[in-house]
């Protein structure tokens, strides 16, 4: 293991996301740095009380856990259908906006392994959140822009744009003129309100929408088996446009 390198400590009680720096605790007593930086990831390592923790490479939903959180998030359950809805491809060219936490960023980011995602973030508050989160993720492939994406889209032929901030409607052109033919828009709207005033701006450039809410329900498998009372009731609206002309 090298030094400054992300990884993920488990056992069956425990896990830690750990950046190796220092001597790090554990409720199960001491990892000492020296002793880590002798291993690979798959080896095993003890705590000085004896506990046994794996070393593994954390994914993107480890890492997000552990992300600084300044704005509301895109969820995995809205991500999910943002990539196979419009089918974006690894090697593909995304613009983000706006960053707010790089949530959506960093999981399209992870994705495209072979592309590349732009994030817009036009509050130096959020950005210096996203910036942190980029660095604890390690992604090479995501870009943050510290602008006000409303004045415009500095990328061309681009797969795919998201679109998570107030007044939407006012980046719709922009989108549009920075897409490939083919290319994708997407717009997460938390409120029925605003997919009503984004769709009719959205149907003044492309001819075809798509609306669609991700209803997830968990189960309980403990006692009884039975949907779980308590659960995310409601997240946002996904419009779905692509550039055909
Ligand atoms: C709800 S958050 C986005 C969360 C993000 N999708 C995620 O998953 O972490 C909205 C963000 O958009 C930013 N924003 C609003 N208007 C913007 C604009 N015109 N240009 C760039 N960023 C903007 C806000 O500052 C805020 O950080």
């Amino acid at each position: 293991m090298k030094n400054g390198e992300v990884v993920l400590l488990l056992n069956k009680d425990e896990s830690y996301i750990v950046k190796i720096g220092k001597d790090f605790n554990t409720r199960s007593g001491i990892i000492k740095r020296k002793d880590i930086l002798s291993k690979k990831f798959g080896h095993k390592i003890k705590t000085h009380m004896g506990k046994e923790f794996l070393i593994t490479k954390p994914t993107i939903n480890d890492l997000i856990k552990k992300f600084k959180r300044g704005a509301q998030v895109i969820l995995p359950k809205d991500i999910g259908l943002i990539l196979a809805y419009t089918g974006v491809r690894p090697d593909s060219l995304v613009v983000d906006a706006g960053a707010g936490s790089g949530y959506l960023a960093a999981f399209l980011a992870n994705y495209l392994s072979l592309g590349k995602v732009v994030t817009y973030e036009k509050d130096k508050r959020f950005v210096e959140i996203v910036k942190r989160n980029i660095k604890l993720s390690g992604l090479k492939n995501l870009k943050l822009k510290n602008k006000d994406v409303s004045k415009g889209i500095d990328e061309k032929n681009v797969d795919l744009v998201t679109l998570d901030l107030q007044y939407p409607e006012k980046v719709i052109g922009h989108a549009y003129n920075s897409l490939k033919i083919g290319g994708w828009l997407v717009v997460y709207s938390p409120t029925m309100e605003e997919v009503i005033k984004v769709t009719k701006g959205i149907k003044k450039w492309f001819p075809e929408i798509r609306i669609v809410e991700n209803i997830v329900r968990e189960w309980q498998t403990e006692r009884t088996t039975r949907p779980k009372t308590m659960g995310m009731m409601h997240t946002g609206w996904l419009t779905f446009a692509r550039k055909v002309g």
